[in-house]
Protein backbone atom coordinates (compact mmCIF):
# COMPACT_ATOMS: atom_id res chain seq x y z
CA UNK A 1 0.00 0.00 0.00
CA UNK A 2 0.87 3.61 -0.58
CA UNK A 3 2.45 5.81 2.27
CA UNK A 4 0.27 7.29 4.63
CA UNK A 5 -1.13 11.26 3.18
CA UNK A 6 -1.98 11.65 6.80
CA UNK A 7 -0.68 10.20 9.98
CA UNK A 8 -1.66 11.96 13.61
CA UNK A 9 -0.23 10.64 16.92
CA UNK A 10 -2.09 10.88 20.24
CA UNK A 11 -3.14 14.46 19.09
CA UNK A 12 -4.73 16.06 22.30
CA UNK A 13 -6.29 19.99 22.39
CA UNK A 14 -8.01 21.54 25.12
CA UNK A 15 -9.28 24.90 25.88
CA UNK A 16 -8.20 26.68 28.95
CA UNK A 17 -11.48 28.85 30.44
CA UNK A 18 -10.50 31.58 32.42
CA UNK A 19 -13.00 32.93 33.57
CA UNK A 20 -14.24 29.63 34.77
CA UNK A 21 -10.85 28.34 36.07
CA UNK A 22 -11.00 25.21 33.91
CA UNK A 23 -10.18 23.52 31.59
CA UNK A 24 -12.38 22.08 28.43
CA UNK A 25 -10.69 18.87 26.80
CA UNK A 26 -12.07 19.38 23.14
CA UNK A 27 -10.04 15.42 22.58
CA UNK A 28 -7.32 13.48 23.65
CA UNK A 29 -4.68 10.68 22.41
CA UNK A 30 -6.59 10.57 18.75
CA UNK A 31 -4.39 8.77 16.43
CA UNK A 32 -4.98 7.39 13.26
CA UNK A 33 -4.00 7.21 9.26
CA UNK A 34 -5.52 7.96 6.31
CA UNK A 35 -4.18 7.21 2.75
CA UNK A 36 -4.70 8.75 -0.41
CA UNK A 37 -8.45 8.48 -1.78
CA UNK A 38 -9.83 7.44 1.11
CA UNK A 39 -12.70 9.04 3.08
CA UNK A 40 -12.75 9.51 6.73
CA UNK A 41 -16.25 10.09 8.48
CA UNK A 42 -15.50 12.02 11.97
CA UNK A 43 -18.57 10.97 14.30
CA UNK A 44 -19.28 11.76 17.83
CA UNK A 45 -22.07 14.07 20.06
CA UNK A 46 -22.06 18.16 19.90
CA UNK A 47 -19.29 18.67 21.47
CA UNK A 48 -17.13 16.41 21.56
CA UNK A 49 -14.49 18.09 19.67
CA UNK A 50 -15.38 16.86 15.77
CA UNK A 51 -15.01 20.93 14.48
CA UNK A 52 -12.15 21.56 17.06
CA UNK A 53 -10.40 18.23 15.73
CA UNK A 54 -10.91 19.32 11.92
CA UNK A 55 -9.52 22.95 12.66
CA UNK A 56 -6.45 21.60 14.16
CA UNK A 57 -5.53 19.53 11.25
CA UNK A 58 -5.84 23.04 9.58
CA UNK A 59 -3.22 24.48 12.19
CA UNK A 60 -6.35 26.91 13.05
CA UNK A 61 -5.77 25.72 16.60
CA UNK A 62 -2.24 24.33 17.69
CA UNK A 63 -2.73 21.36 19.12
CA UNK A 64 -1.45 20.42 23.17
CA UNK A 65 0.33 17.27 22.31
CA UNK A 66 0.83 14.78 19.55
CA UNK A 67 1.89 14.84 15.43
CA UNK A 68 -0.37 15.75 12.64
CA UNK A 69 2.33 14.06 10.15
CA UNK A 70 1.85 15.43 6.58
CA UNK A 71 3.38 13.47 3.36
CA UNK A 72 3.81 17.03 1.49
CA UNK A 73 5.64 16.78 -2.11
CA UNK A 74 9.03 17.86 -0.38
CA UNK A 75 8.81 15.34 2.23
CA UNK A 76 6.69 14.85 5.62
CA UNK A 77 6.09 17.73 7.92
CA UNK A 78 4.71 17.86 11.01
CA UNK A 79 1.50 20.41 10.80
CA UNK A 80 1.41 20.59 14.69
CA UNK A 81 4.77 22.10 15.07
CA UNK A 82 5.47 23.42 11.29
CA UNK A 83 6.27 27.61 10.85
CA UNK A 84 3.14 29.48 9.61
CA UNK A 85 4.57 29.98 5.94
CA UNK A 86 4.63 26.35 5.75
CA UNK A 87 1.16 26.04 6.69
CA UNK A 88 -0.34 29.27 4.41
CA UNK A 89 1.28 27.10 1.49
CA UNK A 90 0.20 23.85 2.21
CA UNK A 91 -3.05 25.41 2.05
CA UNK A 92 -3.19 27.14 -1.25
CA UNK A 93 -2.08 24.26 -2.68
CA UNK A 94 -2.74 20.75 -1.02
CA UNK A 95 -5.11 21.16 1.93
CA UNK A 96 -8.78 22.60 2.06
CA UNK A 97 -11.10 23.34 4.63
CA UNK A 98 -14.83 23.27 3.86
CA UNK A 99 -16.88 24.91 6.50
CA UNK A 100 -20.53 25.86 5.89
CA UNK A 101 -20.30 29.72 6.30
CA UNK A 102 -18.52 31.45 3.54
CA UNK A 103 -15.87 33.97 3.64
CA UNK A 104 -17.69 36.57 1.08
CA UNK A 105 -15.42 39.51 0.65
CA UNK A 106 -17.22 42.91 0.15
CA UNK A 107 -17.08 43.95 -3.51
CA UNK A 108 -15.77 40.54 -5.08
CA UNK A 109 -18.75 38.77 -7.61
CA UNK A 110 -19.26 34.82 -6.68
CA UNK A 111 -17.65 34.24 -10.09
CA UNK A 112 -14.65 36.02 -9.11
CA UNK A 113 -14.45 34.18 -5.34
CA UNK A 114 -14.61 30.77 -7.38
CA UNK A 115 -12.35 31.76 -10.09
CA UNK A 116 -9.58 32.79 -7.52
CA UNK A 117 -8.14 29.52 -6.36
CA UNK A 118 -7.24 28.84 -10.14
CA UNK A 119 -6.07 32.11 -10.71
CA UNK A 120 -3.37 31.57 -7.83
CA UNK A 121 -2.72 27.99 -9.61
CA UNK A 122 -1.79 30.11 -12.87
CA UNK A 123 -4.50 29.36 -14.81
CA UNK A 124 -5.37 32.80 -16.96
CA UNK A 125 -8.28 34.40 -16.23
CA UNK A 126 -11.01 34.10 -19.09
CA UNK A 127 -10.29 29.79 -18.38
CA UNK A 128 -10.32 30.59 -14.88
CA UNK A 129 -13.85 32.56 -14.99
CA UNK A 130 -15.61 29.74 -17.31
CA UNK A 131 -14.61 27.13 -14.96
CA UNK A 132 -16.09 29.17 -12.09
CA UNK A 133 -18.98 29.64 -13.57
CA UNK A 134 -19.22 26.02 -14.46
CA UNK A 135 -19.41 25.25 -10.94
CA UNK A 136 -21.17 27.74 -10.01
CA UNK A 137 -23.41 26.03 -12.69
CA UNK A 138 -23.72 22.61 -11.32
CA UNK A 139 -23.99 23.50 -7.82
CA UNK A 140 -27.12 25.77 -8.86
CA UNK A 141 -26.46 28.90 -8.64
CA UNK A 142 -28.60 31.01 -10.52
CA UNK A 143 -27.21 32.76 -13.64
CA UNK A 144 -28.07 35.95 -12.25
CA UNK A 145 -26.14 35.88 -9.38
CA UNK A 146 -22.66 35.03 -10.90
CA UNK A 147 -21.64 38.51 -11.41
CA UNK A 148 -23.32 39.53 -7.38
CA UNK A 149 -21.72 40.04 -4.21
CA UNK A 150 -22.44 36.95 -2.30
CA UNK A 151 -22.79 39.25 0.57
CA UNK A 152 -26.26 39.89 -0.01
CA UNK A 153 -27.03 35.72 -1.07
CA UNK A 154 -29.12 33.78 1.29
CA UNK A 155 -27.24 31.13 3.52
CA UNK A 156 -27.72 28.10 1.23
CA UNK A 157 -26.68 30.33 -2.03
CA UNK A 158 -23.40 31.83 0.09
CA UNK A 159 -22.82 27.75 1.03
CA UNK A 160 -22.75 27.16 -2.64
CA UNK A 161 -20.21 29.28 -3.64
CA UNK A 162 -18.06 28.39 -0.80
CA UNK A 163 -18.35 24.70 -1.91
CA UNK A 164 -17.94 25.77 -5.59
CA UNK A 165 -14.63 27.71 -4.24
CA UNK A 166 -13.41 24.86 -2.23
CA UNK A 167 -13.76 21.90 -4.44
CA UNK A 168 -13.07 24.04 -7.87
CA UNK A 169 -9.41 22.74 -7.75
CA UNK A 170 -8.84 19.21 -6.26
CA UNK A 171 -6.27 19.39 -3.45
CA UNK A 172 -4.36 16.18 -1.65
CA UNK A 173 -6.32 16.04 1.77
CA UNK A 174 -9.87 17.97 2.21
CA UNK A 175 -11.54 18.49 5.59
CA UNK A 176 -15.36 19.27 5.63
CA UNK A 177 -16.98 20.00 8.62
CA UNK A 178 -20.88 19.36 7.74
CA UNK A 179 -21.02 21.02 4.41
CA UNK A 180 -24.35 19.94 3.82
CA UNK A 181 -26.00 22.10 6.49
CA UNK A 182 -28.72 24.36 4.48
CA UNK A 183 -28.31 22.46 1.29
CA UNK A 184 -31.62 21.92 -1.14
CA UNK A 185 -31.38 18.32 -2.70
CA UNK A 186 -29.61 19.26 -6.04
CA UNK A 187 -26.62 20.93 -4.51
CA UNK A 188 -26.46 17.88 -1.95
CA UNK A 189 -26.51 15.59 -5.16
CA UNK A 190 -23.97 17.54 -6.86
CA UNK A 191 -21.45 17.88 -3.71
CA UNK A 192 -21.72 13.96 -3.31
CA UNK A 193 -20.98 13.72 -7.08
CA UNK A 194 -18.26 16.37 -6.90
CA UNK A 195 -16.53 14.18 -3.66
CA UNK A 196 -17.21 10.94 -5.20
CA UNK A 197 -14.77 12.48 -8.32
CA UNK A 198 -12.19 13.89 -6.32
CA UNK A 199 -11.67 10.61 -4.02
CA UNK A 200 -11.69 8.63 -7.43
CA UNK A 201 -8.47 11.18 -8.58
CA UNK A 202 -7.07 10.50 -4.72
CA UNK A 203 -7.93 13.04 -2.57
CA UNK A 204 -8.25 11.91 1.01
CA UNK A 205 -11.12 13.24 2.94
CA UNK A 206 -12.19 13.90 6.56
CA UNK A 207 -15.68 14.46 7.01
CA UNK A 208 -18.61 15.47 9.52
CA UNK A 209 -22.02 14.83 8.26
CA UNK A 210 -25.23 15.54 10.18
CA UNK A 211 -26.68 13.19 7.79
CA UNK A 212 -23.73 10.43 7.30
CA UNK A 213 -26.66 8.76 4.91
CA UNK A 214 -25.57 11.37 2.64
CA UNK A 215 -22.18 10.31 2.20
CA UNK A 216 -22.51 6.46 2.71
CA UNK A 217 -20.99 5.26 -0.59
CA UNK A 218 -17.93 7.40 0.16
CA UNK A 219 -16.81 6.35 3.62
CA UNK A 220 -13.96 3.61 3.78
CA UNK A 221 -13.45 4.48 8.11
CA UNK A 222 -15.04 5.62 10.99
CA UNK A 223 -13.07 7.50 13.70
CA UNK A 224 -15.75 8.10 17.14
CA UNK A 225 -14.77 10.61 19.20
CA UNK A 226 -15.73 10.39 22.93
CA UNK A 227 -17.10 12.51 25.60
CA UNK A 228 -14.26 13.04 28.11
CA UNK A 229 -15.06 15.32 31.67
CA UNK A 230 -14.19 19.24 32.12
CA UNK A 231 -11.62 19.37 35.14
CA UNK A 232 -9.87 22.03 36.88
CA UNK A 233 -6.74 23.60 35.21
CA UNK A 234 -4.06 21.48 36.25
CA UNK A 235 -0.05 20.86 35.14
N1 LIG B 1 -12.34 28.62 21.22
C1 LIG B 1 -12.84 27.86 22.21
N2 LIG B 1 -12.69 28.20 23.52
C2 LIG B 1 -13.18 27.42 24.49
N3 LIG B 1 -13.85 26.28 24.29
C3 LIG B 1 -14.05 25.90 23.02
C4 LIG B 1 -13.56 26.67 21.89
N4 LIG B 1 -13.90 26.03 20.75
C5 LIG B 1 -14.56 24.93 21.14
N5 LIG B 1 -14.65 24.84 22.47
C6 LIG B 1 -15.27 23.76 23.25
O1 LIG B 1 -14.70 22.54 22.80
C7 LIG B 1 -15.67 21.52 22.74
C8 LIG B 1 -15.69 20.92 21.35
O2 LIG B 1 -16.29 21.84 20.44
P1 LIG B 1 -16.50 21.50 18.90
O3 LIG B 1 -17.04 22.70 18.23
O4 LIG B 1 -15.23 20.94 18.38
O5 LIG B 1 -17.58 20.34 18.96
P2 LIG B 1 -18.29 19.52 17.80
O6 LIG B 1 -18.03 18.08 18.06
O7 LIG B 1 -17.91 20.06 16.48
O8 LIG B 1 -19.83 19.80 18.09
P3 LIG B 1 -21.09 20.00 17.09
O9 LIG B 1 -21.56 18.61 16.71
O10 LIG B 1 -22.08 20.69 17.95
O11 LIG B 1 -20.64 20.81 15.92
C9 LIG B 1 -16.99 22.15 23.16
O12 LIG B 1 -17.23 21.82 24.50
C10 LIG B 1 -16.76 23.64 22.99
O13 LIG B 1 -17.50 24.36 23.91
MG1 LIG C 1 -18.93 21.08 14.95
Amino acid sequence: MSQPLLEVENLSKHFDVHHLDQRVFAFSDVSFRLFPGQFLLLRGCNGVGKSTLLRTLYRSYVPKHGHIWFDAVEGRIDLASAADVDITALRRRDIGFVTQFLVARPRVAADELVAEPLRLAGWPQDRALDEARRWLGEFGVKRELWRAYPTTFSGGEQQKVNLARALVLPQRLLLLDEPTASLDAGARHALIRRLGALKAQGVAMIGVFHHPEDVVELIDVQLTLAVKEMADVAE
